[in-house]
């Protein structure tokens, strides 16, 4: 059975990302900040880890724990959203809550992709796979607010191309994705879809991705996300 590695796996799209590779008969390695607090993900059947994607030594040591396995899939899930508007508006924007934002939704992906990438290229087909957002689309941002979480977003953006240019020359196919707005604690009651729809389509362009589409900022519907 392949392999899948999911950070920030506790609850919303991470939690769905698990459920569903599952339920398909995968071998899901799901890490989470509290394993403790996360009943519903131990109630998916998946290895559970403990990890804080900002915590260097203890991705280091995951790294350790998981050597020599292959991973089919690796998801880059784990992220914040630390200022909703109108919190983090323009004269109004706390350096620390930016700081959070970059080093979790930016450095962190990352350093999973370097902790994990030998346990990547010993799979046949290996997708790397980033959540990003269309926020972080520069083309598509028409109205002010929430620089913290769109600057982060833009910058994996960025992170998400470099791997590709690194990576696809090792055979991992390295995407970048919108989930759409999805009802989860951060997409807030008036999301547009559920979980299951966003993850769904996710696993379907995971399933289908070949060489030709490293590199690529899609949304879970499959229809490309201007940078
Ligand atoms: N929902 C949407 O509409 C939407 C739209 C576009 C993009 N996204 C992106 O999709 C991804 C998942 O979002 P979501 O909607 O599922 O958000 P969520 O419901 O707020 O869940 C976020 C998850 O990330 C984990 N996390 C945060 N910081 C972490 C850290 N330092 N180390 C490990 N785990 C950490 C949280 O763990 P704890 O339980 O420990 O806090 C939680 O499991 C994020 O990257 C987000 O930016 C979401």
């Amino acid at each position: 059975m392949p392999t899948v590695l999911i950070t920030g796996a506790s609850r919303g799209l991470g939690l769905e990302f698990a459920r569903q590779y599952r339920a398909d008969g995968w071998e899901v390695i799901a890490t989470c900040r509290n394993p403790s607090t996360a009943p519903a993900l131990a109630a998916t059947g998946a290895e559970v880890h403990a990890l804080d994607v900002t915590d260097d030594a203890a991705l280091k040591a995951l790294g350790r724990t998981l050597s020599g396995r292959a991973l089919d899939v690796l998801i880059n899930n784990a992220g914040v959203y630390p200022l909703k508007s109108p919190q983090g508006s323009f004269g109004d924007v706390p350096v620390d809550a930016w700081m959070e934002a970059l080093r979790t939704n930016v450095v962190a992906p990352w350093k999973v992709a370097e902790t994990f990438i030998d346990n990547l290229t010993k799979a046949e087909r290996p997708v790397l796979a980033t959540i990003s957002s269309k926020m972080g689309s520069i083309a598509d941002a028409a109205a002010p607010g929430s620089v913290v979480y769109r600057s982060s977003k833009t910058a994996v953006n960025m992170v998400v191309k470099a791997l590709a240019l690194d990576l696809g020359p090792r055979g991992v196919i390295c995407l970048s994705f919108h989930p759409g707005w999805v009802l989860t604690d951060m997409g807030g009651p008036n999301a547009l879809i559920t979980p299951e729809q966003s993850i769904t389509g996710l696993r379907r362009l995971i399933a289908r991705a070949t060489p030709a589409d490293n590199g690529r900022f899609l949304a879970y519907d499959g229809q490309e996300v201007p940078w």
